[in-house]
């Protein structure tokens, strides 16, 4: 009897080395210590042995069971640890890998498609890019902007205040007199950025963009200002388009004027079928931006950096960004370009 408990010691010591998985060392433990194995029954069955045998088998059956239960244990411990070191080495993330483009990149919307393309007309000119405040001071916005004091524009029905003095500029122009106290001139610049205004239907948004234009030289004239809307006409609105100056008034240019240029829509202001072409109304010109040359009033808040309005001229223009690609591309309501709605940004 002593006997076959050390076999069977022996026999189960040997599987428990022998598994190299939790779940075989469980199969041993099972076959070894489970219910229906020899030892434990060996041990139940201890009661019945003759009385002179019983404490020698039960204390060596106990004994075996409790060699065997400390090696599972261990065996367990160790496999356990093994497993794991396994399992975090098969988990394990190389941070050096490149990582995977899961994302569709999407595409730009397109008012920044439009306005780079404006951008790269212009720099394509000789132009460089600048970017202005869109929190601005009032002698910015309107006092060195030649506003006198009554203008609409300054009323708070017409402008955003974020206190007394200081406003959500209501344009870019601002930046024509920024850019002139940091540089003397010549100067060539176009300003792209967001502009806001206390308006809101389908051809006006709170907010909008302009890109401002700005060209001020010693021989700067109004044929200058005209050869250079005719080409960004062209460039934008297609080689066969043609421009057309209208006298207008803003208090910075003198002379002031609105820039048309000829529609691309139709012939003569109609549609291939007779119709009245929708864009231009039937008048065969669309009107695309304000223009004119830089008032010399203008250059007296800037003389001190090198800009003497009896030396110096200079154009300016400013244009909506939204404008230009509502018309190019027929957008039907203004208020699309800011919906976010896939179905309208995926068109472009
Ligand atoms: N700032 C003017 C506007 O927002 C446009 C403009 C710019 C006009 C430059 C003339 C010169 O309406």
């Amino acid at each position: 009897m002593i006997d076959r408990i050390e076999e069977l010691r022996a026999a189960g010591a040997a599987e428990v080395a022998a598994a190299t998985s939790s779940e075989a060392l469980e199969q041993a433990r099972v076959r070894h210590l489970g219910r229906r194995a020899e030892l434990p029954n060996l041990l139940r069955g201890v009661a019945e042995l003759p009385p002179e045998q019983r404490g020698a088998v039960g204390r060596a059956a106990n004994v075996a069971r409790k060699a065997l239960e400390t090696l599972i244990e261990r065996r367990g411990g160790e496999l356990a640890a093994s497993e794991l070191d396994a399992q975090l080495a098969r988990d394990r993330v190389d941070v050096t890998l490149p990582g995977a483009p899961a994302l569709p990149a999407g595409g730009l919307h397109l008012l920044t498609q439009t306005q780079r393309e404006i951008e790269d007309v212009f720099i394509g000119m000789g132009f460089n890019v600048a970017e202005g405040p869109e929190v601005e001071h009032i002698h910015y916005n309107f006092d060195a902007l030649n506003h006198d004091a009554a203008h609409p524009a300054r009323l708070r029905s017409d402008t955003f205040y974020v206190a007394d003095e200081v406003v959500l500029r209501t344009h870019t122009s601002p930046m024509q007199v920024r850019a002139m106290e940091q540089q003397p001139p010549p100067i060539f610049i176009i300003v792209p950025g967001r502009v806001y205004r206390r308006d809101s239907d389908a051809t006006h948004t709170p907010q909008f963009h302009q890109i401002e234009g700005l060209a001020v030289d010693v021989d700067i004239t109004l044929a200058d200002l005209r050869g250079t809307l005719l080409q960004f006409a062209r460039a934008i609105f297609g080689d066969e388009r043609q421009v057309r100056l209208r006298p207008h008034f803003f208090p910075f240019t003198e002379p002031s004027v609105e820039v048309d240029v000829s529609c691309f829509n139709c012939t003569d202001g109609l549609l291939a079928d007779g119709s009245r072409c929708p864009l231009c109304k039937g008048t065969s010109w669309i009107e695309i931006l304000g223009a004119g040359m830089v008032d010399p009033n203008v250059f007296g808040y800037v003389r001190e950096y090198g800009y003497d309005p009896e030396r110096i001229q200079g154009f300016a223009f400013g244009m909506g960004v939204e404008r230009i690609a509502f018309l190019k591309h027929g957008v039907s309501d203004l208020r699309l370009f800011y919906d976010n709605d896939l179905r309208f940004l995926r068109q472009f």
